[in-house]
Formats: structure tokens, C-alpha cells, sequence
């Protein structure tokens, strides 16, 4: 007989598709795989050939790591760079690397197609798809994230925006600049406060600057407690006439460290005065965009002086800005001069502003809302989508906005954010729904044969696999996933020290248009993919961590083989302890889990 026509037994085909014997014969039955009734024995035979090609397509992308090569070949700048300047207008977290998300927009998608973000933060990919003359939506239910890519892409003029700040900065100067007076220890001349440092509510030392002795550090005295006496005094007063306004919203329990209760307690009565005083100038411009912008000034320049600052008492200065997403306000804290930092905040939109000059802002259409319904977006549609989903349990994007929010009056749809929120009953199962439904959205509106890419790192096994499952059940199918260094390396994350991944993984699905979708799950996941990373790492001669990786990940996914037969997550991390040899190579670049590699044991 034919190799070709070479026939299997139901047995055979069950082993081979790693399936049991009536999900062979459902099989059959739907002509998935060719069967045959033998003679006049009254059984199946299964056609091989029939069987190979089915567990190629079921075992999926045969050939994802080629798939994994070309987008790297096309992505010249898969090495993340640092954020230009129109990134470093306002914080927002989770910002990713401008250049890799550009090369993804190019290599994905062509020029008249739409590109679309439906969890857009601060907008890299909007902004990108701008760059590059794309038209492109962008969707948050986070209304800070709308205000800091509206702010970023509009058209201003620059000029006149100087002159209202200017007109508004000497306004409050004139009333309050005398708030941070104190006098020099050596001539006692009047001088100026920049920073001081305070335990708890008491301050302790100042740091200033004399015209004639510069900068100097000195113990706080009776003279500088009264000024701030002073504060407490006039924002008293003024709170009773009704004549200023600062947020007092409720702090959310997720984010909550140090006590505070509220947003005002974030920050001293100084900062209170100057900032509501500041902020009533602001709202009384006409021009929308020039007032816009000028609010996003004064945003961006709130954790600056805040309460959130750690302090260094000896030197009178701060140690870092508002890094822990929390409300921490540390018993040893710095505040710092209002007008300097409104004149760096400046300065720096100024910068960022030129930056974006020609980018055309009628290309993007910004909305505000819940993505799991994308009511106003057509089915088929979009031409491409990038994103960066929620990862569940990680950043409280709306709670910790409620400290900009609150300010600029912002109203705030708590209900549908998607997050993992114990205090807000929002468990695993609501952030599975969401995202399932946000899915559902993204594949209606997606051409067919179009790309899905987000990033992602499976931080957390069980929202890994909510994401994934969300993806493949609405029928999506996964093509291919490509491990990417960060912008920034941090302490916690960047290069690997020995065999943890870190960076993101970027997942690419695609829409097809499908004949038969069905996914069947392996019997044994923990016998597939060890027996996968036994292939691979026989025909590739040992695998660094993050060519298995991405080679593995989507055998996993694709066959559902995230759990072991007792319903636990499987551990790859384990599987490859006790079955494979980790082994440092010299010669390799030390790149992202280049310099260790997984070879079979020897035994
Ligand atoms: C990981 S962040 C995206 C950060 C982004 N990569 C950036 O560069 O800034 C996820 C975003 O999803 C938003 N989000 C959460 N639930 C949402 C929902 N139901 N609809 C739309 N956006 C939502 C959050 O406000 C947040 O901005
Ligand atoms: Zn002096």
C-alpha cells in the first residue's frame, strides 16, 4: 500500500492527537479525519495522512516560530527606546515602547487601514498610528486617558498658550509667592523656599536660596511654622467664604497606604491654597484648548506636590517621585515649591508640544467608555488592533486617576472598569466575563484576515489563561508570540537574571474565516509539552528561555493545555526543572535569556 494511504487504528489516531478514542471518532463522524470501513470487519481505520495534517492545524502553527522570525526580521527596532518628550508630558502607568508599537503598526497593518486600541492609557498607539498617517480609535473608560491624548495630539498655539500661562503664573505668584518666604541663616536676608522636609505634620528642615549665599539647608524656625500657620490660616477662611475648592472625593480601599482618606489629605494646606487659587485662574479661560492644556499642566504636576514624595532629611531634598501606584504619603516626605515645579511642568509640555507639531489629530477619534461595547464601530471595520489589556490585579488605573480626576471634576464610570478588585467585589470570574465580551467586540469589528496584537506577560497563570481563552473562544487563532524587552528597566523588571522571562510577551492572533474551529484538549498537558520542549530542543540543539517560550506558548494555548489532570495550573517552570538541564553558553549575546540555554539532561 501507499505510504500515503497508510491506515491507523482509532487507538493510534487517539495517541497521535493526544485525544481519547470517541473524540477520535466524533471526529470521523464530522469528517474532520478520513475514516474508513474496513472490509467486512465492521471498524474504523483512519487515513494517516488525513490524521498528520489534522494534529498539524490542531498542534497549530507548525510554524508560529517562523511566523516569530519574519515579524522580527520586519521589526528593525524590536530594542526598546526611552519615551520621547511627548511621552513625558503626564504620567499615566504602563506606558509601552513607542518604537516597537510603531514597527507592529507598519509590519501589520497597511495605510488606509484603521488601527484600533480599545484600552488606549496614554495613547502610544494612537499616537503612533498618527505618525504614520493612520487613521486610528482609541478607547479608555478612564477619562484622564482621553484628557492626556487629547492634550498630546491637539493643535495649539503655542505662543498664545505662553502668554495665558504666563498671565496666570504671575497672578498667583503675585498673591502667594510670599507663602515660601524664609530667611537666609547666614545674612538672614528674605529669601526663597524650594523644598522642605517634614515628619509626619511636622516640618522639620528647609532647603532655600539666598541672591547672595545661594543655596543653603537650614532647621525650620518658629518664623517659618508661623508662614505656615499662615496657610492653614487663609485656606480656613477662605474654604468657610466659600471662595476656593479643592477635590475631598473618598480614596478607594485598593489603593489606599497610609491612612488618608481622602484626596485633599494628600496634600498640605500650602499646596491647597495655591493650587485651588491656581486652578479657579485656569477655569476662567475662554479658549478650550489653551485651557485644556493648562489643565493638563496643572495635572501633571500634582504628584510633584503632593505629600507622596519620600524625603531626605539631611539633605533637604526628595528621594523619588510618585513611584508606588498607591496613595503613600511617607511619615518622612518633601513639598516642594509650587512655582518651580509649574515652571518645569511647562517648560516640559512646551517641549513635548513641538514634538507632535505635524501629526494630523483629525485622524484619531478618542472615546470614552466601556469596550465591551463598541456600539459605534461597524463589524469589519478595523484594519488592525494593538493593546495593552488590564492584567487583573495589577495597576488600579481608575483609582489611582481619582487623584487627577477629582481635580479637574471628572465624572467616572467605577462599574465597568475591568479589574481584579476584592473590594470592590470584582473577582476572576467578572474580569474573565469582561474581557470575554471585550473580545467579542474586537473580533465583530476586525476584517477578516487582520491582526489582533497585545501585549502581555503571564504575571498571573489564571488571568493568562482568562485572556486566552477569551481570544480563542470568540475565534481568534493565535499565530504567533514574541517576547519584548521593555522601555525602561526598572529594578523589579528588564533583563532576566537566570531564567525567568521578563519584558512582554506580544501576542499576535489573527481572524479567519473559519471552517471548523474546535479546539481539543490534550489528555495529558504535562506529557504534551514536555514532549514538545523535547522536540524543540532536540531539532534546535538546547533552546534559550525565550525561544522555548515562544515556541511553546502557543503549542499551550492552541490545544488548551494549561492545566494538569488535577486541574492545576501547569508549571513550566517545574516541568523543565525535572526534565531538562539549564546550562550557561558564553559565545551568546546576553540579551534577554541569551546567556542560559536548556539542553536534554544527561543521564
Ligand atoms: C494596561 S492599561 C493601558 C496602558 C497603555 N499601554 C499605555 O501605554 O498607557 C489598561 C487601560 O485599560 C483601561 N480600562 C479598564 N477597563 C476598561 C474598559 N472596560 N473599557 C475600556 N478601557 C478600560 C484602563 O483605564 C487603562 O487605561
Ligand atoms: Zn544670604
Amino acid at each position: 500500500m501507499h505510504n500515503s494511504m497508510e491506515l491507523l487504528t482509532t487507538k493510534e489516531v487517539a495517541e497521535i492527537l493526544q485525544v481519547s478514542s470517541s473524540t477520535v471518532r466524533r471526529l470521523s463522524d464530522k469528517n474532520t479525519i478520513k475514516s474508513y470501513i474496513v472490509n467486512n470487519y465492521n471498524y474504523r481505520k483512519y487515513c494517516k495522512n488525513s490524521v498528520i495534517k489534522y494534529k498539524e492545524k490542531l498542534f497549530g502553527n507548525a510554524n508560529a516560530s517562523i511566523k516569530v522570525e519574519t515579524i522580527k526580521n520586519n521589526i528593525t527596532n524590536i530594542s526598546a527606546k526611552s519615551h520621547p518628550k511627548h511621552y513625558l508630558m503626564h504620567k499615566y502607568w504602563g506606558r509601552k515602547a513607542h518604537n516597537v508599537i510603531s514597527d507592529y503598526i507598519k509590519y501589520f497593518s497597511k495605510n488606509d487601514d484603521i488601527v484600533l486600541d480599545p484600552f488606549m492609557g496614554s495613547g502610544v498607539t494612537i499616537i503612533e498610528s498618527l505618525k504614520l498617517n493612520r487613521k486610528a480609535i482609541g478607547i479608555d473608560i478612564n477619562p484622564m486617558s482621553l484628557f492626556i491624548v487629547e492634550n498630546t495630539i491637539n493643535k495649539v498655539n503655542l505662543n498664545k498658550f505662553k502668554k495665558t500661562y504666563l498671565k496666570i503664573y504671575q497672578n498667583t505668584f503675585y498673591l502667594y509667592n510670599h507663602l515660601y518666604f524664609t530667611s537666609c541663616p547666614i545674612c538672614e536676608k528674605q529669601s526663597i523656599i524650594e523644598t522642605t522636609v517634614w515628619e509626619n505634620n511636622e516640618l522639620l528642615r528647609i532647603r532655600g536660596k539666598c541672591e547672595e549665599h545661594n543655596l543653603f539647608i537650614k532647621d525650620a524656625t518658629t518664623e517659618d511654622l508661623d508662614v505656615y500657620k499662615k496657610c492653614t490660616f487663609e485656606k480656613e477662611k477662605l474654604l468657610k467664604e466659600n471662595k476656593i475648592k479643592f477635590p475631598t472625593d473618598e480614596i478607594m480601599k485598593y489603593v489606599k497606604r497610609s491612612g488618608r482618606e481622602r484626596i485633599n489629605e494628600l496634600f498640605n494646606d500650602r499646596a491647597l491654597l495655591i493650587l485651588s487659587f491656581l486652578l479657579k485662574e485656569i477655569n476662567k479661560v475662554d479658549e478650550v484648548n489653551i485651557k485644556n492644556l493648562l489643565l493638563f499642566c496643572f495635572t501633571s504636576m500634582l504628584s510633584n506636590v503632593s505629600k507622596m514624595l519620600p524625603g531626605d532629611l539631611k539633605k533637604c531634598t526628595y528621594k523619588s517621585g510618585w513611584v508606588i501606584s498607591k496613595f503613600w504619603t511617607p511619615q518622612i516626605h518633601t513639598e516642594r515649591n509650587i512655582f518651580k515645579c509649574l515652571d518645569l511642568r511647562f517648560k516640559a509640555i512646551i517641549n513635548g508640544k513641538k514634538e507632535v507639531e505635524n501629526i494630523n489629530p483629525k485622524l484619531a477619534n478618542l472615546i470614552l467608555g466601556d469596550s465591551s461595547k463598541l456600539k459605534n464601530i461597524p463589524d469589519e471595520s478595523i484594519g488592525y488592533i494593538f493593546t495593552d489589556p488590564p492584567y487583573g490585579e495589577s495597576i488600579a488605573y481608575l483609582a489611582l486617576s481619582q487623584f487627577w480626576n477629582s481635580w479637574i471634576a471628572n465624572d467616572v464610570d467605577y462599574i465597568n472598569e475591568i479589574i481584579i478588585d476584592p473590594y470592590r467585589k470584582k473577582d476572576y470570574k467578572d474580569y474573565e466575563n469582561r474581557m470575554n465580551s471585550v473580545f467579542r467586540e474586537l473580533y465583530r469589528v476586525l476584517k477578516y484576515n487582520k491582526y489582533l496584537s497585545f501585549s502581555f506577560h503571564n504575571r498571573d497563570l489564571n488571568v493568562w489563561r482568562a485572556i486566552l481563552n477569551s481570544c480563542l473562544d470568540n475565534g481568534f487563532v493565535l499565530e504567533s508570540v514574541v517576547l519584548q524587552e521593555q522601555a525602561v528597566t526598572s529594578g523589579t523588571q528588564g533583563i532576566n537574571k537566570k531564567n525567568t522571562l521578563t519584558g512582554d510577551f506580544i501576542y499576535n492572533f489573527r481572524k479567519i474565516q473559519q471552517s471548523d474551529n474546535t479546539i481539543v484538549s490534550v489528555k495529558n498537558p504535562v506529557e504534551f509539552i514536555k514532549n514538545q520542549i523535547y522536540e524543540f530542543i532536540t531539532n534546535n540543539d538546547g533552546a534559550t528561555p525565550t525561544e522555548l517560550y515562544e515556541f511553546l506558548i502557543p503549542k499551550i494555548v492552541m490545544n488548551h493545555a494549561y492545566t494538569d489532570q488535577n486541574g492545576n495550573t501547569v508549571n513550566i517552570d517545574k516541568i523543565l526543572k525535572e526534565n531538562f538541564e539549564y546550562i550557561e553558553t558564553l559565545n551568546e549575546k546576553n540579551k534577554l535569556g541569551h546567556s542560559y540555554k536548556w539542553i536534554i539532561k544527561n543521564r
